[in-house]
């Protein structure tokens, strides 16, 4: 039987077990995935599972996106920009580093039919999925990326891997078409601090529980479309799950109502 895992510290808020173990059922594959909260000093051991195959593949969670890489081999170019892994997998004698954040982003817009091509993007936040969202946006041609977060510092650090974004103080809010909150704030039913005074714009949550976080809610209540980062969690799934069975996961309303 295949085994498959997701790393974190804290795990136990993961639905990634309920996501993959179904498409496992649906798909009558023998495995079976599990979710482990490790200490960074476990990593390397458990990474090293992957070797003689007594495990089969691995995602990553906070806080470990980055501190896995050292114990990888080879990197894709995901990976190699972004500086975040959430997919690990063996293939031929060498444990690999993806990430699949990138094209979960992708393929969430596009499942909701937002169009980024030649769009102005604010994100708020530097936190763990920012450069993917980033390298996302960049390479399906959005036109302009403003990067704010309250520490300026941050958004600076995620400037030196792309430095076409335009990094603003926080509060400074531009002329955009969409825009992206990334940071942890709505999780707990905490609003940001912001004022838009815009309709007919894109607002985006990576956050996807609560399903409406107060920063949609404004949104919607000013006439803006709002959409949640649900998409992004389901596709990131499918792309790791494709990756290691070679099977491409159906996604429809009976997947998405597992996550609800
Ligand atoms: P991750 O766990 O994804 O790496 P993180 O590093 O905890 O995320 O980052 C959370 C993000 O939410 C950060 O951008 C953080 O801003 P700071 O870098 O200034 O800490 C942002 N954030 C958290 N609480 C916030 C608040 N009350 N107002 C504005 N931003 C906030």
């Amino acid at each position: 039987m295949k085994k498959f895992f997701v790393i974190g510290n804290p795990i136990s808020h993961s639905l990634s077990p309920e996501l993959h173990n179904f498409w496992i059922k649906k798909n009558k594959i023998n495995a079976v995935y599990d979710k482990i909260k490790l200490e960074e000093s476990e990593l390397k051991d458990f990474i090293n599972k992957l070797r003689n195959e007594e495990i089969h593949g691995i995602n990553v969670t906070v806080p470990f996106k980055n501190k896995v890489i050292k114990y990888l081999d080879k990197l894709s170019l995901e990976v190699e920009t972004t500086g975040s892994v959430n997919t690990i997998y063996k293939s031929g004698n060498d444990i690999i580093g993806h990430n699949t954040d990138v094209a979960g982003f992708e393929l969430g817009l596009r499942h909701s039919k937002i169009n980024v091509l030649h769009k102005s993007i604010l994100i708020l936040g530097a936190g763990g999925v920012v450069p993917s969202i980033i390298y996302s946006l960049l390479s399906m041609g959005c036109k302009k990326i403003f990067l704010s977060n309250r520490t300026i510092e941050k958004a600076e650090n995620i400037k030196k891997k792309f430095n076409e974004i335009e990094v603003l103080k926080w509060r400074k809010i531009p002329d955009f078409d969409i825009v992206i909150n990334a940071t942890s704030v709505g999780l707990k039913g905490d609003g940001l601090d912001l004022d838009f005074n815009t309709k007919n714009k894109v607002f985006y949550d990576v956050i996807y529980n609560p399903k409406e976080t107060l920063f949609l809610k404004k949104a919607k209540e000013n006439g803006n479309r709002i959409e949640n980062g649900k998409l992004m969690f389901v596709y990131q799934a499918n792309q790791s799950f494709s990756i290691w069975n070679n099977v491409i996961p159906k996604i429809d309303e009976e997947v998405l109502k597992i996550l609800e």
